[in-house]
């Protein structure tokens, strides 16, 4: 092993203080975190220690610059009482490739896994087991110089923590076409997981909730013309018959749920295309009652479905969510992939 791992425990487990229901997303942390280091051009000091505080200099590149990445993904207990990651060699191939946007070094997967494996054995007892939760898992990646002054950074840090996550939005969502702000653009840092892209979306996010929406659709940068996506999910819509989604034109993030839920659409015989949606279209499909369905995909919310967008100064109404059978289904049989219910004909699932 070219990257062995020092383990510190901790002294007491947290996992029996409280229930592991009715989480709050992204509050609760495991017992443990898992630390690489990168510095003098390699990387080292692989290890896991208590969760906890961590000490940063003030000058902290990534605080200044924002110089950093995360993955999301998620695992879940089988039968057997296994962890069972889903599809974790996607989330550390598109770790790389934001690191390769963002001037940072690649993880090797051998760190990536072994971080993740020892990490999941050690603090299995945080997997929840209620219907729909898991435990969400954040790598990320940062540079970790004192510096003040934009300059290619040389120090670098690789971390995994994990939070214990119930079922993520329990019902439909109301979405907000953007018309004012925009998230990316052709050349930007769209296409990856950029921890600024999120901050930006904060004031968008907080006004669409004043109007009464959940969540903001983004539209392309130039026109406000093209769907891109909304939050942390990629955007399916059901025009008739035909599925459709936004195309990977480096302006949204390739979404491991987006390519599961394509791969299991085409299994189930139904049309999918890749390819710009209009916003015009999606206006014309809901005044002719053929937008049968709308949904987001996502780790962290599996398939949401869509209630209605306001757009213009009126809400489209989306097909009820009832009857919505064909995405109800995939929605289940992701799901059940993902925890053991189903036989993976994929590969998608790896044990740890
Ligand atoms: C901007 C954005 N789009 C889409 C997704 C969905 O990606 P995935 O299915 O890999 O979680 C996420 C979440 O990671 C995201 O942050």
């Amino acid at each position: 092993m070219q990257y062995p791992i020092r383990i510190e425990k901790v002294a007491q487990s947290r996992v029996s203080q409280q229930p592991l229901t009715n989480l709050v997303f992204g509050k609760l942390f495991t017992d443990h975190l898992f630390i690489a280091d990168y510095a003098d051009g390699k990387w080292g000091n692989c290890h896991i220690a208590p969760y906890g505080p961590i000490a940063t200099s003030p000058s902290l590149y990534t605080m200044h610059y924002g110089q950093g990445i995360f993955e999301g993904m998620k695992a879940v207990l089988n039968a057997e009482g296994t962890p069972m990651m889903f599809r974790p060699l996607d989330n550390l191939h598109r770790l790389n490739y934001g690191a390769r946007r963002m001037a940072l070094p690649e993880v090797p997967e051998e760190i990536f896994m072994n971080g993740l494996t020892q990490l999941l054995q050690l603090d299995k007892a945080w997997v929840p087991t209620e219907a729909g939760s898991a435990l969400y898992i954040r790598p990320f990646l940062f540079a970790t110089d004192s510096l003040i002054g934009i300059k290619p950074t040389e120090k670098f840090r690789f971390m995994i923590i994990a939070t214990p996550v119930s079922k993520y939005y329990d019902k439909p969502v109301k979405i907000l076409v953007a018309d004012k702000y925009v998230r990316a653009f052709k050349g930007g840092t769209g296409d990856v997981k950029a921890i600024g892209n999120y901050g930006a979306t904060m004031l968008p996010m907080i006004e669409a909730r004043q109007k009464g929406y959940d969540q903001v659709l983004w539209m392309d940068g130039a026109e406000f013309k093209y769907a891109h996506e909304i939050g942390t999910m990629n955007f399916f819509v059901q025009i008739g018959d035909k599925f459709i989604t936004p195309n990977i034109d480096g302006c949204i993030l390739e979404g491991i749920t987006r390519s599961s839920v394509i791969a299991l659409l085409k299994d189930g015989g139904y049309s999918v295309e890749e390819r710009p949606i209009t916003i015009d279209e999606i206006v014309d499909a809901a005044d002719k009652g053929i937008l049968n369905d709308a949904f987001g995909t996502g780790t962290a919310a599996s398939l949401s479905h869509i209630e209605l967008f306001g757009y213009e100064g009126r809400d489209l109404m989306v097909k009820p969510v009832a009857e919505r059978t064909i995405s109800h289904a995939i929605k289940a049989r992701l799901d059940n992939i993902k925890c053991g219910n189903e036989a993976d004909k994929f590969n998608w699932v790896i044990p740890c």
